[in-house]
């Protein structure tokens, strides 16, 4: 028996660093760190002793005997990875323990160094990787703020509800919340509570983890028509997200077109064609539930562009798909490109192999039978059709031009960050230009997450994010670089907002 990693791995490595026989990889210095879907357990190595599983905060790391329904196929998606690759243990000799050192918490804060005060704005995964960060290696007093009266950004408001065990690694942030050198200030929006020059001269440094909340515009005429919807109000109205009113997201239609083969694409797809019944015990918005229960949802369309090859979603949410009770997956094969990347090689598009593959008739409403999710690849948005309001979808494809009907349209083509006064902003990528996390033209002030880097990246990758912009931070406080900041009268006032129960004055 050996343990394999499944569905929800979010890449964190904190498996890598537990594991005692370095049988988990690519580790975060391998050149493939970031780029794979997942991370992978060499059956090869592992000796069970179920480190791994323990330290992993999404429930991903399971033994493989345990592993039943769509997860069983996770033993061989493990194992594949490392068919052509040496195993890490010459066969017969004992473990090689750790090739990868574990992380290294020996920051280059001399011993009597005098306490920092940072603030961090943003309690999603970048910011709480950051806190972490501090409040484990080093003596640093944290102000964590965020605009939203609940804790946990997208881990919160945008990991889909059927994905608890990914959602679980918010208790594990949730921890840091009662450390007693943070208080943390919810219901506070930087910028219109307090400004950005206020942050700066009341702490050594400020981290921005603001993450990127506005929806990318799929810029085709009758986008903005009744119907026709940001995947983030999807994300946020099944989610409760406060900001978002329990009618906004209309499923009386029988049609819903998906834009974008992101895994928020997938998300939305998966949600809106569920059983209720199977989202009864999840933490969906209870609104939300009941109109997913009177609605009339039987098909959802997910449109790619670009071909299954070039698909956004990674393979385990793809894999997900595979098996589910009572929704058919289909892929509409109008594109004979479709069949034959489909046929072809490809990691990516080998999964939709075994797919059943149809011709779909739009000009039909959906049938009786099971729900389905249908994928449509080459296929380009042209026009959202009106007049009132979203009737369908015209797309361009090798078919030619295609009207797909549709009352409700669900634009999951990407995120951007938006400008915060005060700090620069690049309208381009929708980020805050820095280098390795330090603010461009502003000392002692720094950037994390999908604000720095763009709205790529699942939970884990911010964590070695968390930890380029915390290491250039302290590297400036050691060598004098953050400015120095008038002598505070006490502690930083807020226009607004409440400080968080349990929380230090
Ligand atoms: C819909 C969706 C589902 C996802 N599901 C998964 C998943 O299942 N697994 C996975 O690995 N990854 C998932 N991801 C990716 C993951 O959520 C991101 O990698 C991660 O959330 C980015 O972290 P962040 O801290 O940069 O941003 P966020 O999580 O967005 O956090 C930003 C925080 O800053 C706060 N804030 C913003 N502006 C201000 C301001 N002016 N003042 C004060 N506070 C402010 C916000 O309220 C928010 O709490 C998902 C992403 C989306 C969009
Ligand atoms: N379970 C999980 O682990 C999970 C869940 C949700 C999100 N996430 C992560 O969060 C990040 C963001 O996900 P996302 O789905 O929002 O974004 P994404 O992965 O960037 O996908 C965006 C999709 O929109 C398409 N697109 C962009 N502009 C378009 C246009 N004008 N017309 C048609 N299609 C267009 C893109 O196609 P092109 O490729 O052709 O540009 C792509 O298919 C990703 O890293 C994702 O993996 C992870």
């Amino acid at each position: 028996m050996a343990f394999a990693i499944t569905q929800t791995c979010c890449t964190d490595a904190s498996c890598v660093a537990a594991c005692p026989v370095n049988c988990i990889h690519p580790t975060p210095d391998e050149p493939d760190f970031g780029t794979t879907d997942m991370l992978y357990v060499d059956p090869r190595t592992c000796i069970d002793c179920g480190a791994c599983a323990d330290a992993c905060p999404v429930d991903a790391v399971h033994p493989v005997d345990a592993l039943t329904g769509a997860l069983a196929d996770y033993a061989a998606i493990n194992a594949e990875h490392f068919a052509d690759r040496p195993t890490s243990r010459a066969e017969g000799t004992g473990p090689v323990f750790h090739a990868w050192d574990p992380p290294r918490f020996d920051r280059a804060v001399p011993a009597d160094f005098p306490a920092l005060d940072v603030a961090v704005v943003g309690t999603g995964p970048a910011g709480m990787y950051a806190v972490q960060d501090l409040l484990l290696h080093t003596d640093a007093r944290v102000t964590l703020i965020d605009r939203l009266p609940v804790p946990g950004g997208l881990v919160r408001f945008g990991v889909a509800p059927d994905h608890p065990a990914t959602k679980r690694i918010g208790e594990t942030f949730a921890r840091h919340h009662a450390h007693h050198r943070l208080r943390l200030r919810l219901g506070v929006q930087v910028g219109r509570d307090v400004t950005v020059d206020e942050l700066a001269v009341a702490h050594d440094a400020v981290i921005y983890a603001v993450g990127a909340s506005e929806a990318r515009e799929l810029g085709v005429p009758g986008a903005d028509l009744p119907g026709s919807l940001a995947a983030t109000t999807v994300v946020g109205w099944y989610n409760g997200h406060p900001e978002i009113a329990a009618d906004a997201v209309d499923v009386s239609g029988s049609r819903v077109v998906v834009v974008g083969t992101g895994n928020v694409a997938l998300d939305v797809a998966r949600i809106l064609t569920a059983d209720p019944a199977d989202l009864e015990d999840t933490p969906i918005d209870r609104g939300a539930l009941e109109r997913l229960r009177g609605g009339a949802v039987r098909e959802v369309v997910v449109l790619g562009r670009r071909g299954p090859e070039a698909a956004a979603y990674t393979r385990p949410e793809l894999h997900a798909l595979l098996h589910r009770h009572g929704v058919e997956l289909v892929v509409d094969d109008a594109d004979p490109r479709t069949g034959r990347e489909i046929d072809g090689a490809g990691e990516h598009a080998a999964l939709l192999r075994g797919v059943r593959r149809e011709t779909v008739d739009w000009s039909a409403p959906p049938g009786d039978g099971p729900k389905r999710l249908v994928l449509r690849f080459h296929s380009t948005p042209v026009a959202v059709s009106g007049p009132d309001r979203v009737r369908g979808v015209r797309v361009t494809g090798p078919d030619g031009e295609v009207e797909i009907p549709a009352g409700l349209l669900v634009r999951a083509v990407g995120h951007r960050g938006t400008p915060l006064p005060g700090l620069p902003f690049d309208a381009a990528t929708g980020t805050v230009p820095n280098a390795g996390g330090r603010v461009d033209g502003i000392p002692g002030s720094y950037v994390v997450g999908w604000i720095k880097r763009g709205s790529s990246g699942g939970i884990g990758a911010n964590r070695a994010c968390a930890a380029e912009t915390v290491g250039a931070l302290l590297d400036d406080a050691v060598a004098g670089r953050l400015p120095s900041r008038p002598r505070r009268r006490g502690p930083l006032g807020f226009r607004r907002g409440r400080r968080a129960h349990g929380s230090p004055a």
